[in-house]
């Protein structure tokens, strides 16, 4: 079955993107296109008491300027904004009313012929606000936070407490107590938020909705609801994206902007947000979390305790399970969480590549290389003995659990024997050489889905799925999957995704898409070769004529039976000779859980800093990360994904940080300049592995996908090595050099 899973098959798309064949949301044309440009609020917290669009509306080529008092309607209940993944509370709405809720809100919207009038247009719009007092200082509001959910209620609060930890960790041998900090981090993809509606003419104002987003029906639904249109009239379009992680799950407010303007003008408008409106929008929440280690002399954990406040807005109730991580990896009989709630006025958090497990994994991870520095214990060697082959919190084996060979093969390949324990211990030159480690651990989720196959009497498969591909790959592995599953070559698949109207798909993340999908091409695939069997065995003299369906399998463009490969009905014959076109299947494909397995990925990390002594400067000069993550489906595209994940962890460690001046309540660094993320040149040597992890429990094709494991434990493994190197434990990220050298 397998000629193309597993490899490292080019991207199908490849072509596409660098020829800019491959359109994206802001790209697509139209007649009579009118732009948009967005004005934003300078305060943070209040109401506008006046909008003045006078001076604005003069100008030459303005068409209209909306605002919450001059607008088209838009549906007045919560639950119309409520999209497939919003969290508890009000979502936000663009333009509704006059309230303020955070700095950089859209206010108003001016629509023009071009859009460098739009944009001059904007700067003239005169805003009188009646300011309040707000806090956007997560220290400030600590005090203040309530808690996010009950502990076990839902899948996103913390965990059940397992024992009695407070009693555990007083009476522990070996205590480790610590505060770590996670800033505010944004997403910022290449390609900018942006919407191209186009106004399709007709009376009843159909819309096709070209918009940036990792989920076509979630952003068609939201629509709908917004705008109370019907769902025929919404289409909604998303076939390439510069980016996801995260930013495009929720509806953005461009694409309810553009929507607004249209049915305003009547006409195509397009809305591309800049960089600087993209920064006020979903964030990494900011996150405050402290971990308490109690440990026997002999290196096994008695108790874990885990706290955290994490930040969200005023309106919404963002949070993920960022303690659970610390009670699921390792053997301790007791454990307890609490996580809390910061509301600030800035706009709702959101989740952002691998949210909860990229920051709760980076406080326990640093957490227990403190706990090993306090046992003298190599922290490979820590790990190895709370080592657990089962889920510590749901207290299940694991469907499979490869960790232990991601441990010996990261090691051997990054070279740990070769770390002298001592900090300050390892040089090169003038710079200090430093070895740390960490664990990474990610939910390997699936979601229920549906997938069409229509199979041509030329041996053509064209495959649809209203799911989208952010970037990672998604219509290159589909290809593969769905050509080895009919038994056709890679060429004779096309792949149709990104499309409302297509066959239901949930958003795309949570990493959940690359299992989810491939395993609904497998059942459609069944129900193709099925009637192929039928056809084939209604031949003369067919070679088949007695074959059961499982016996059977499609290769080489043939039905062909799995024991004896000389039984074989060409596809095409078969097809041709039962005057058949086109076999058409859809089919949903669920994931039941009977609850008896946990299902997750796992990695080792090890990094190797070099720290200049006399200035600070950091440069992670080897990263090795070990990965098991189920069947790999595509070597070239899933390592990518990883060393993305490891690029973006050198970030974390060093670089990221939102920078929220309290006194305005504003970003103050919301550009690509000033806002820090790593450059080639802080990029050096990442090697990835995949250590080999069957699991024929998860799904059929033993497939738990690679999305965001490849963040998990980099910043830890980073900070640690750091602290390796200079003896210097620095707790809050990002680790510069000005905490270096405090
Ligand atoms: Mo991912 S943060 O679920 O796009």
């Amino acid at each position: 079955m397998s000629s193309y899973i597993g490899t490292p098959a080019s991207r199908v798309d490849g072509r596409a993107k660098v020829t800019g064949a491959a359109k994206y949301a802001g790209e697509f044309n139209t007649n009579g296109l009118a732009y948009g440009s967005v004005v934003t609020s300078s305060i943070a917290r209040g109401r506008i008491t006046r909008i003045d669009a006078s001076q604005a509306k003069r100008v030459d080529g303005v068409i209209d300027v909306l605002t919450h008092e001059h607008r088209p309607p838009m549906a007045s209940t919560d639950s119309a904004y409520k999209d497939d993944v919003a969290p508890e509370g009000s979502p936000f709405r663009p333009l509704y009313d006059d309230r303020i809720r955070f700095s950089g809100q859209p206010i108003a919207l001016v629509v023009a012929e071009e859009p460098e009038i739009a944009r001059f247009a904007a700067s003239l719009v005169r805003v009188e606000y009646d300011e309040e007092a707000h806090i956007t200082d997560v220290y400030r509001q600590r005090d203040e936070a309530v808690a996010s959910a009950e502990p076990g209620k839902d899948i996103f609060g913390p965990p059940r407490p397992r024992g009695a930890a407070d009693e555990a960790f007083a009476a522990a041998e070996v205590r480790h107590d610590g505060e770590y900090y996670v800033p505010i981090e944004h997403h910022n993809p290449m390609e900018l938020y942006a919407s191209t509606v186009r106004w399709e003419g007709d009376g009843d104002g159909k819309l096709t909705v070209y918009d940036k987003t990792q989920g076509v029906q979630n952003v068609q639904r939201y629509l709908c609801a917004a705008f109370d249109m019907k769902p025929d009239d919404v289409r909604v379009m998303s076939p390439f994206m510069g980016g996801g992680f995260g930013s495009g799950l929720r509806p953005q407010y461009q694409a309810a902007l553009a929507v607004l303007a249209a049915r305003a003008i009547k006409r195509s408008v397009r809305l591309v947000l800049t960089r600087h409106q993209m920064y006020v929008l979903g964030y990494r929440p900011a996150m405050i979390q402290r971990i308490k280690l109690g440990a026997k002399a002999g290196g096994t954990l008695d108790a874990i305790m885990h706290d955290a406040v994490t930040v969200t807005s005023q309106y919404e109730q963002y949070y993920r399970q960022e303690t659970g991580w610390s009670g699921l990896l390792y053997k301790c009989a007791n454990a307890k969480y609490a996580h809390k709630l910061a509301r600030l006025d800035l706009a709702t958090s959101c989740d952002m590549r691998c949210p909860s497990g990229a920051s709760g994994v980076y406080a326990l991870e640093c957490a227990m290389d403190e706990l090993a520095v306090a046992l003298k214990l190599d922290p490979l060697d820590l790990r190895l003995r709370c080592y657990s082959d089962r889920d510590q919190n749901a207290d299940l084996p694991y469907s499979s659990k490869a960790l232990l060979d991601c441990y010996r093969r990261g090691a051997e390949a990054f070279g740990w024997g070769r770390r002298n324990p001592e900090p300050r211990s390892m040089r090169d030159g003038r710079e200090l050489v430093g070895f740390g480690m960490a664990t990474g651990v990610w939910d390997a989720m699936q979601m229920p889905i549906t997938v069409r196959i229509v199979l041509s009497a030329n041996g053509h498969a064209d495959v649809s799925c209203a799911t989208s591909d952010i970037g990672t790959g998604t219509y290159t592995i589909m290809t593969q999957v769905a050509a080895d599953l009919l038994g056709l070559p890679l060429d004779s698949v096309s792949v149709k995704i990104g499309d409302s109207t297509l066959p239901q798909s949930p958003v795309e993340g949570g990493s959940w898409i690359a299992a989810s999908v491939s395993n609904g091409i497998a059942t459609t695939a069944d129900a193709i070769r099925k009637e192929l069997l039928r056809l084939a065995k209604r031949m003369p003299n067919s070679p088949l004529a007695d074959a059961a369906l499982d016996e059977v399998k499609l290769a080489d463009g043939k039905v062909v039976s799995k024991r004896d490969a000389s039984r074989a009905v060409s596809i095409i014959d078969a097809m041709r000779r039962g005057s058949v076109d086109r076999i058409e299947q859809e089919k949903s494909t669920s994931f039941p859980d009977d609850g008896s397995h946990a299902h997750n990925t796992h990695s080792a990390v090890f990094a190797e800093v070099k720290v200049d002594e006399q200035l600070g400067v950091i440069r992670v000069t080897r990263v090795v990360n070990a990965v098991a993550a189920g069947r790999i489906l595509n070597t070239k595209t899933a390592t990518s994904q990883i060393m993305g994940g490891v690029v973006w962890g050198i970030g974390m460690a060093l670089h990221e940080e939102t920078l929220v001046d309290h006194n305005l309540g504003r970003i103050m660094n919301p550009t690509i300049a000033e806002y820090h993320v790593p450059v080639h040149a802080d990029v050096h040597d990442i090697k990835v592995i995949f250590v080999d992890e069957h699991d024929d429990i998860i799904n059929p094709l033993g497939i738990k996908g690679v999305g965001e494991i490849g963040i998990v434990g980099v910043a830890a493994a980073i900070a640690n090595a750091v602290y390796h190197a200079t003896g210097k434990r620095v707790r809050d990220l990002p680790i510069t050099l000005d905490k270096l050298l405090r």
